[in-house]
């Protein structure tokens, strides 16, 4: 099959398609969903490269390419996880670039020291050098470094996005994003999978907390200030120096509007596509992102991995992409016709790297064949290998040495370093919302009797949600060296102020307290596995709103604090409780929420809340209507219960009425 000839051929196939479909039945609306996607890549918005084409660089990249076989060339398309490949095998198959997944650590052991991580990387480096006829470029290894440098223990782990999209503060996320970049720089790896640039605009998705925000803007500002901070800003001396590494905003396109579901299908016009999910890449570009990483969903129901149109004349066209995109993890798979271990499919479409965690092998095998057989054409093998030796050679990855001898390496010293903790803690300061505070109970005395309830009170997988430590975000408290749970931090707080603080997650007391403080709220998740299908928090198991009804039935003022990755439904906790903080996934620096509820010992306040709603916060457990805008649109007729930008100051009057506990009755379809 000559691929270069098929996409136009596909394009006429689906044009008699749907012009056979509208004449076998009526064209509704509904019809013209199902056309095949039309873009048009005149209308996208034409973007400033960040970097200009370097004629030197180009003609290096043109000596490499002319002198590298098909077998390096298929290596640099290829990336692999390191649970399924050791250094030793890169002696063999010259892969280009390799991945530790959210599960994934040397030894297999999540615990691993830093240390070893950089160990690794020198030998992953070392091999791929060693490999027969290097041509002494090494291999890039990437992590999902999203909140932090995430997977190893110790180092500074940050609020989640949603949590920083509260915040309102570019220029906080650039130096989150600086930090990040230096601790993954300390154990030796390249690139960071990051930032999510999603603008999620149904909460029922599993993926809301990595979008930083329902509005298009604030993703824009975002995702040049992360871009920047990661990589250092384009045409300066740290540009990709010792202390950065390369960024990836990700799934380029469309995965905030699937409806809710994981790898799901946006249905959206191409007007929405541009205009809602394109933003974050409208800046992040401009910004030198060298890396993009394409997106499981689909678009009017053709995956992502696939689309030519968006991926390549869009993209790397339109918007003067000149770097790589790599594929989702076995993403390509998803592509009919392709398995993950072959698929010409995806790289035609434009992805340059497959992530192929486990199944690299095969598929270094078939695609050395399909280049062979010309059925990867090898203009398309020569443009691909291009853009990921490119990326290297800006990346200095030629010229910095192994992993353990750069700048920055092994100075452990700097993972969970004191001013890289206050940092994360006034991120947790700032992303805190306060949506209720009746007859001012907030700030609170730090010299009265406090009790802590909930069984979030003390856990720091908990507030720190999923890719924690590993994938799905389960490991117990000891595993945090650094970290402060939110009733440590209320101990320590109130303590020190000569008052008491009591932990019960049950709420159980033997002398009446002045005040509790109950933290709760959902259980860490990662991708798919937090997809639900309604907007109410907690269907089914109803113990936390038990817990405040106690409280309140024994006269205890009632501190709500809710740690969540979206916005949920809880009007019935809102009532319950005389105070309410969204406090999103603050991480394991959540301690720092107490700087916060409390007045500091002389009755001053010393920080008051400044979070605003990223996400609208919704009046029933509907989903807002599958095309939302976003901005706060939510359903028609249904405006939200507490707007986007919403967010009361202890100068408010928090007054919120007593709110209806009745789902509604489900709309049409809902
Ligand atoms: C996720 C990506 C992530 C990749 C590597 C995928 O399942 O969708 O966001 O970067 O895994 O862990
Ligand atoms: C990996 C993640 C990856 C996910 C994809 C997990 O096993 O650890 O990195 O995103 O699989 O399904």
């Amino acid at each position: 099959m000559g691929t270069m000839m098929s996409r136009p051929a596909r394009g006429a196939a689906y044009c008699v398609a749907s012009v056979l479909a509208m004449l076998a039945v009526r064209a509704t609306a509904a019809d013209a969903m199902q056309a095949p996607p039309q873009v048009h890549p005149k209308l996208w918005p034409k973007l400033r490269p960040a970097l200009a084409r370097d004629p030197a660089l180009e003609a290096r990249l043109d000596s490499l390419l002319a002198r590298m076989t098909p077998e390096q060339k298929v290596g640099q398309l290829i990336q692999a996880d390191i649970g399924s490949i050791t250094p030793d095998d890169l002696r063999h198959y010259p892969l280009g670039s390799i991945l530790n997944g959210g599960n994934s650590s040397p030894r297999d052991d999540k615990l691993a020291a830093p240390s070893e991580w950089l160990h690794l990387a020198d030998r992953f480096y070392a091999a791929s050098l060693d490999a027969p006829g290097s041509l002494g470029i090494p291999v890039l290894w990437g992590t999902d470094a999203v909140h932090g440098h995430n997977n190893i223990p110790g180092a500074t782990i940050f609020p989640h996005n949603i949590g920083l999209g509260a915040a309102r503060d570019p220029e906080l996320i650039r130096r989150i994003a600086a930090v990040t970049a230096l601790e993954v720089r300390v154990t030796g790896l390249d690139w960071a999978f990051s930032p999510t640039v999603a603008v999620a605009r149904d909460a029922r998705w599993g993926r809301t907390y990595e979008s930083y925000s329902e509005s298009p803007d604030l993703v824009r500002r975002y995702a040049a200030a992360v871009v920047t901070g990661l990589q250092g800003k384009p045409g300066t001396p740290q540009f990709l120096d010792a202390a950065h590494v390369l960024a990836t905003p990700k799934h380029f396109l469309g995965d905030g509007g699937t409806g809710g579901r994981d790898q799901g299908n946006n249905p959206g016009s191409e007007r929405q596509l541009r205009e809602l999910d394109a933003a974050g890449y409208e800046a992040a570009i401009p910004a030198g992102a060298q890396t993009v990483m394409a997106s499981y969903s689909s678009w009017q129901g053709r995956k992502m991995h696939g689309n030519y149109e968006l991926l390549t004349r869009v993209l790397k066209g339109r918007m003067g992409f000149d770097g790589l995109v790599v594929g989702d993890w076995n993403g390509h798979a998803q592509l009919p016709g392709c398995t993950p271990v072959r698929c010409a499919a995806a790289l035609d479409a434009g992805v340059d790297v497959l992530m192929a965690p486990d199944g690299w092998r095969e598929l270094y095998v078939n695609t050395l064949a399909q280049v062979r057989s010309g059925e990867i054409a090898a203009t398309r093998l020569d443009d691909a290998v291009r853009r990921v030796l490119r990326v290297k050679l800006r990346a200095h990855l030629d010229t910095e040495g192994a992993p353990s001898t750069r700048r920055y390496a092994g100075r452990y010293a700097l993972l969970g370093a004191p001013q890289h903790l206050e940092l994360a803690r006034q991120a947790v300061r700032e992303s805190l919302v306060l949506l209720k505070n009746r007859d001012h109970l907030l700030p609170l005395s730090p010299h009265e009797r406090v009790l802590v309830a909930g069984d979030g009170a003390d856990s720091i997988a908990r507030q720190s949600g999923g890719w924690t430590i590993d994938w799905q975000g389960t490991e117990p408290n000891q595993d945090f060296p650094h970290a402060e749970s939110i009733f440590a931090g209320i101990a320590r707080v109130v303590r020190a102020a000569g008052g008491t603080a009591e932990l019960s997650a049950a709420g159980d007391f033997h002398t009446r307290p002045d005040v509790a403080i109950v933290v709760f709220g959902e259980s860490p998740y990662a991708e798919y596995a937090g997809d639900v299908p309604t907007l109410e928090y907690s269907p089914g198991d109803k113990h936390d709103l038990a817990l405040l009804g106690r409280l309140r039935a024994a006269d205890v003022p009632v501190v709500a604090v809710f740690l969540s990755g979206r916005p949920l439904w809880v009007n019935a906790e809102l009532n319950a409780a005389d105070s309410f903080v969204a406090a999103w996934l603050p991480g394991p620096q959540g301690g720092a929420l107490a700087d916060v509820l409390f007045r500091a010992a002389d009755g001053r306040v010393a920080y008051d809340f400044r979070g605003k709603l990223p996400f609208s916060w919704p009046r029933s457990p509907r989903p807002p209507r599958p095309d939302g805008a976003g901005g706060g649109a939510g359903l028609p007729g249904e405006a939200p219960l507490f707007p986007f930008g919403y967010g009361l100051t202890y100068q408010d009057v928090g007054y919120v009425p007593r709110l209806p506990e009745e789902a509604a009755a489900p709309a049409g379809g809902g």
